[in-house]
């Protein structure tokens, strides 16, 4: 309306359109936001990420996903499983998705991440808009799944440092949300999100 010069209809408020189009301080549904979620492997942060990239859409909110497997086939090509490298790769993680929010893009994140300090530095490269998933599935239930055989060649002893198995996760003091993706299903869990960012004000 008013790049054509139009009139507003009556029912729209100047206030509110004020507040639409204040770009120092837009209203948080369109803002950038980081969505990142952590736990084991095997703990459905992919298959929940997938399934919620699905309902973002269609509620207009336009997301890229970063998938472990798939950054570390490109972004973190090279890396391994030591401290350090998973440090230099939740920092690259971190660091794309920061730049994307702070663009107004919306950022999924699946990665183990399970050092809390690096997961509080990635809140900070996204300014804060940053909703963090705790996928507290039992590893239990993550090692039944064992989807790519891993844990089995954790626990023979053929893979060293396996997260959960003889490498450390520090689980968050206070996600903004806890999934335990044995109860719920990937569907269900998405939703859950939903609720969640509605009432952060993250999506209308
Ligand atoms: S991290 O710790 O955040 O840098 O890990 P991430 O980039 O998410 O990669 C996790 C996937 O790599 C596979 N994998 C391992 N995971 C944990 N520990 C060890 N040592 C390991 N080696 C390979 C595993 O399949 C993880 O995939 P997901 O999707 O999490 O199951």
């Amino acid at each position: 309306y008013l790049a054509k010069g139009l009139q507003l209809p009556e029912w729209f408020s100047r206030p509110a359109v004020a507040e639409i189009l204040n770009e120092t301080n837009p209203p948080k549904f369109r803002q950038g936001l980081t969505i990142w979620f952590t736990g084991l492997s095997g703990s459905g942060k992919s298959t929940v990420a997938h399934a919620l990239v699905e309902r973002l859409a269609e509620f207009g909110r336009n997301v890229s996903l970063l998938d472990g497997d798939e950054i570390r086939t490109h972004l973190s090509k090279g890396l391994g499983f030591s401290k350090e490298d998973r440090n230099a790769n939740i920092d690259r993680v971190g660091y794309v998705a920061g730049l994307i929010a702070q663009h107004g893009g919306t950022t999924l994140c699946a990665v183990i991440s399970p050092y809390r300090v690096m997961r509080d530095n990635a809140r900070k490269s996204s300014k804060g808009n940053f909703v963090e998933i705790f996928c507290d599935t039992p590893i239990e239930v993550c090692e039944q799944r064992d989807v790519k055989g891993l844990y089995a060649k954790a626990r023979a002893g053929e893979i060293k440092g396996f997260t959960g198995v003889d490498d450390p996760y520090e689980p968050p003091l206070n996600p903004e949300i806890t999934l335990d993706t044995s109860k719920l299903g990937a569907r269900e869990s998405a939703d859950a999100i939903i609720k969640k960012l509605i009432e952060l004000g993250y999506i209308l």
